[in-house]
């Protein structure tokens, strides 16, 4: 019988989800249908059974029930636990394991894909909410020489740095006090774009050869992307090579092969922006 999965969230009509997995499951052969699923927004924990009890192996969680997804999942990956959210479920017998592949995504995008080295560097991570939290670990697992959380409200920031101060070199700031620091790689986690803005950060903090990642994508240049232009980042990339490698981490918890991305980012013109 086909293994059923899906992506689960509101909204949910323009997730491109089905589209790549699709294409996953063609390329590796594998006999699975994936389809987009509307939780209403009182019913998360009720659509997921639903699916579970008609037979559903496995879920990507989206907006806004990636915390929720969290709380059903009654195992947990270390990398779901550091990030206290879950973007993918597995359907064992009688349990469900909650995985999040987030910042595996956003490190495999920037190593595979752009070719960016993280060990040694100087890495920045703009903003402090639950997209931040879900890459520091993946990260600083790359053994950059320093990694700085910057927000807007810097408590948040501290909040992040004292939960994973004891993985690696990390240290929290204002947006005002990076003025005169550089950097080789800067990441948006911010949800600026959402309102049409780039973060407030100084000018002049690109190193030479940087790269400016934004984890959000959309239609051209992101607000923060063209910030980063403006400023002389040498390289821009927005989240969609970041979306088709977490897809494939999820891809690969359910069905123990990773999907070779490259075809499937070519055919969503992820190349575009790189
Ligand atoms: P998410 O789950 O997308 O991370 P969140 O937890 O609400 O959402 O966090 C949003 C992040 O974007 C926060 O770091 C927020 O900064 P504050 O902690 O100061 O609110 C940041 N953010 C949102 N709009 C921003 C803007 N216009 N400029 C800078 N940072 C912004």
């Amino acid at each position: 019988m086909t293994d059923r999965y899906a992506v689960i969230g509101n909204p949910i009509a323009h997730s491109k989800s089905p589209r790549i997995h699709a294409a996953f499951a063609r390329q590796t052969g594998q006999d699975m249908r994936y389809e987009a699923l509307l939780a209403p927004l009182d019913g998360f924990a009720a659509t997921v059974r639903d699916f579970l009890a008609a037979g559903g192996r496995g879920m990507n969680v989206t907006v806004p029930f990636k915390l929720e997804a969290f709380a059903l999942a009654n195992r947990h990956t270390p990398r779901a636990e550091a990030a206290r959210a879950v973007n993918t479920l597995r359907f064992d017998d009688g349990a469900i394991l909650g995985d999040n592949t987030d910042g595996a995504g956003l490190v495999a995008d920037l190593m595979r894909n752009l070719g960016c080295t993280l060990r040694g560097r100087r890495i920045l991570l703009l903003g402090a909410g639950g997209a931040a939290r879900g890459v520091v670990l993946p990260l600083l697992g790359e053994l950059p020489a320093e990694l700085v959380i910057a927000n807007r409200t810097e408590a948040r920031a501290i909040e992040l740095r004292d939960a994973f101060s004891p993985h690696g070199p990390v240290t929290a700031l204002p947006f005002g006090a990076l003025a005169g620091r550089h950097f080789d790689v800067v990441v948006n986690a911010t949800s600026a774009s959402l309102n049409d803005a780039a973060p407030g950060i100084p000018d002049c903090l690109y190193a030479p050869g940087s790269t400016a990642y934004d984890m959000m994508y959309g239609k051209g240049l992101t607000p923060f992307l063209e910030q980063a232009r403006r400023q002389g980042a040498s390289r821009l990339a927005d989240g969609l090579g970041m979306l088709v490698e977490q897809a494939a981490e999820s891809f690969l918890l359910w069905r123990g092969v990773r999907p070779d991305t490259a075809p499937v980012l070519v055919e969503l013109g992820g190349e575009l922006q790189r």
